[in-house]
């Protein structure tokens, strides 16, 4: 067997589950997950009625660089979301939702012979970033995301002597668990260090829809090249997605764009990889990247949630409005596996604790002391959960708050 398979972490959901084991919410309250970052606001009918209607589709090998109309359709929608012209010929690629991609990026890029290369991952992360680049036979330096730096990831932090062995950058923003969206400047500053040591930089932006000012969209790393006057994409490539834009997770759509000697030998490596977009799969997705209104509606969902979630918690909590996605990334009172376990047992709110979705690498977990809370299901459950998690926070003291055994609540 493959001995980096060895170094993989266990999922935060299985440790999750471990931590749980045992415990009940209490008689007659019914749970309510903020745990599982999956969309759940329903799939529009523009996306099942293109799956119904080219179905014969499946009856057809696919390309693995796609329909040039499914490219023509991401690139035009980059035009429009990002004012970054692609070149859907050169510069754009399907990819079957951007966590197989984030993960086979590395793997085609990174030469598993090189000794001490690195990958840089910011901290806390998208787990795949790890595994991906243990796979692909890296070490990962991670770069520590804390409310101090208002989670900016802080690149003076890294030393000349690890920028010369990085290799491949994730960057994430609007940031997985933080809502945290990079500025300008920052991009200035990273594009800077690619410049000088020849690392690629991976953008996730599969957040990047999900906001909540209709007028300030975030800006993404395509946006931020083009406005930086930088020629062309060199050494970058974004990635998005349709699962949260679009509410159709189980679709495994999305798209990798940029510098085009990347993407060339990204399609190469997924030639042979074999991760085509059903034709379907295809039709269902130039449908959804053509249309915004669906999207509009799906924020206004969103936007909804925050501010009733946001009312309701906050007077009890420092529970920061994120910049975009659907996280909240909250500050715990005691321990966060503590305050997990506690939520669950007195209010049936379940909540993933951040130590999970990050590594002690060094200056202690920057995870500890937070739980990432997803607004993913009905205004009315966020609602519910917001009331749920109030009245625990107003009634206990920092001691008796985080032991499981305390009454319920409800
Ligand atoms: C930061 C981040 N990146 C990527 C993904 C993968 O999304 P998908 O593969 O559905 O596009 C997720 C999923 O939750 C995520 O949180």
């Amino acid at each position: 067997m493959n001995p980096c398979l060895d170094a993989l972490q266990p999922y935060p959901f299985e440790r999750l589950a471990a931590l749980h084991r045992g415990l009940a919410p209490p008689a007659g309250v019914r749970p309510i997950s903020l745990s599982l970052g999956e969309p759940q606001h329903p799939t529009p009918a523009l996306i099942t009625d293109a799956l119904r209607t080219h179905v014969q589709g499946y009856g057809r090998y696919p390309l693995t660089r796609g329909e040039a109309a499914l490219r023509k359709a991401i690139a035009e929608w980059l035009g429009r979301r990002f004012d970054a012209p692609i070149d859907p010929e050169r510069e754009v690629l399907p990819v079957t939702g951007t966590r197989e991609a984030l993960f086979a990026i590395a793997q085609a890029t990174i030469d598993a012979r090189e000794a001490g290369a690195l990958v840089l991952s910011p901290n806390p992360f998208y787990q795949i970033y790890e595994g991906a680049a243990l796979l692909a036979g890296a070490g990962v330096r991670f770069v520590n995301l804390t409310a101090a730096q208002g989670f900016a990831a802080d690149w003076s932090a890294v030393s000349e002597t690890d920028w010369a062995r990085i290799r491949l950058v994730y960057a994430c923003s609007p940031n997985n668990p933080t809502g945290r969206v990079m500025t300008l400047e920052e991009w200035r500053t990273l594009f800077a260090l690619s410049d000088r040591f020849g690392f690629l930089i991976v953008a996730d932006e599969c957040y990047s829809e999900i906001y909540f000012d209709e007028a300030a969209p975030p800006l993404g790393a395509l946006a931020a090249a083009r406005q930086l006057g930088r020629a062309g994409y060199p050494r970058l490539v974004a990635m998005g997605s349709l699962s949260k834009r679009s509410n159709a997770p189980g679709l495994r759509s999305g798209y990798c764009a940029g510098d085009a000697r990347v993407i060339e030998k990204f399609l190469l490596y997924r030639t042979y990889h074999g991760s085509a977009m059903s034709l379907p799969v295809q039709m269902a997705s130039i449908a959804a990247w053509s249309d915004e209104a669906h999207v509009r509606e799906n924020r206004v969902l969103y936007r909804e949630k925050f501010s009733r979630f946001h009312a309701i918690v906050s007077p009890y909590a420092a529970l920061a409005h994120p910049e975009a996605g659907f996280y909240f990334w909250m500050p715990t009172p005691c321990d966060a596996e503590a305050f997990s376990r506690m939520l669950y047992s007195r209010a049936g709110v379940l909540v993933l604790p951040g130590p999970y979705l990050a590594r002690d690498s060094g200056a202690g977990n920057p995870g500890a002391g937070h739980v990432r809370l997803a607004l993913v299901a009905t205004v009315a459950d966020a609602e519910e959960a917001a009331h749920r998690l109030a009245e625990v926070l107003k009634k206990g003291d920092t001691l008796s708050i985080c032991s499981p055994s305390t009454a319920a609540i409800a």
